[in-house]
């Protein structure tokens, strides 16, 4: 006798609330939790932002946002229009929406269960005003449980961008990601490798840390496109910690070559 997993039913997607438009809903999804996914998110939002492109991003990660306080939106509450919950804008104009300035007390904990959770994702993307969007941008939750799985099945994504630190169990965590993308029909649009080496900034020397070319060697195995490799940077978390992280394309030149033009030349030309 084998084991047999049992199928996964189809659900019926989830439509943007009458007021607004989204052209491409992509979700940036990662084996676990802590290797930079919600940076990853942030930095293509603002690389497309960058490009002049109407952005959003849905910090689908309840228990654990960090979206705001990365755009140094902590302690902003959205309001109701008659059009549906406004989003937050950034420095630069992208819209973000997160369980953060939706509650009350940001630091009170969300102690949920999945469908709650699920339903208020599904509430994020149905009944905020994006209006016109060419990019919504979905922040996961770490992992590929039923939040995850929830979200890949109601929400219209037209593609998946799974980030890793090169020292997961790449492999393994990497192609779960995939795997379930690739059940869901969902097309994969690359791997970002994070945290992927240190330069060193006395003597401009590349350090990898975590060692070479995993995640790289993973996308070949899979024939997927690595999106880019991004340094460990102090200068970043400075950043990000301060609320600043739209500035770090400004503050650190190496950036746009290694990864703002690549995203935009997949995730800006998606059909
Ligand atoms: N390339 C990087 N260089 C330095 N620090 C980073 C980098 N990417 C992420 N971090 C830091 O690592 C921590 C986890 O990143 P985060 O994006 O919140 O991960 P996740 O969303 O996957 O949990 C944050 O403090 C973030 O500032
Ligand atoms: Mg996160």
């Amino acid at each position: 006798m084998s084991f047999e997993l049992p199928q996964s039913n189809v659900m019926e997607k989830e439509k943007p609330n009458q007021h607004s438009k989204i052209d491409k809903v992509v979700a940036i999804m990662s084996g676990k939790g802590g290797v930079g996914k919600s940076s990853v998110t942030a930095l293509m939002a603002i690389a497309l932002r960058n490009q002049g492109f109407k952005v959003g991003i849905l910090d689908a990660d309840i228990t654990g946002p960090s979206i705001p306080k990365i755009f140094g939106l902590d302690g902003r509450r959205s309001e109701y229009s008659q059009k549906g919950i406004k989003p937050i804008e950034t420095k630069r104009g992208i819209k973000v929406i997160s369980i953060n300035v939706l509650l009350e007390d940001e630091e009170a904990p969300v102690i949920w269960r999945a469908p709650l959770v699920t339903q208020t994702i599904k509430q994020f993307f149905t009944e905020v005003a994006w209006e016109e969007l060419d990019y919504l941008l979905i922040d996961l939750p770490p992992g590929t449980g039923d939040v995850p799985l929830t979200i890949m099945q109601s929400i219209p994504l037209d593609g998946i961008v799974v980030v890793s630190s090169p020292q997961d169990l790449v492999r393994l965590i990497v192609k779960k990601s995939i795997n379930m993308s690739n059940k869901m029909n969902i097309p994969v649009l690359g791997l970002v490798e994070n945290m992927s080496y240190f330069r060193c900034p006395d003597n401009g020397k590349k350090y990898d840390i975590f060692g070479e070319g995993k995640v790289e060697k993973a996308a070949n195995e899979m024939g997927l496109n690595l999106l880019g490799k991004l340094p460990i940077d102090p200068e970043f978390v400075k950043l990000s910690d301060s609320g600043n992280i739209e500035d770090y394309p400004y503050k650190n030149a190496e950036f746009d070559a290694i990864f703002g033009d690549r995203i935009v030349e997949v995730i800006g030309g998606l059909e």
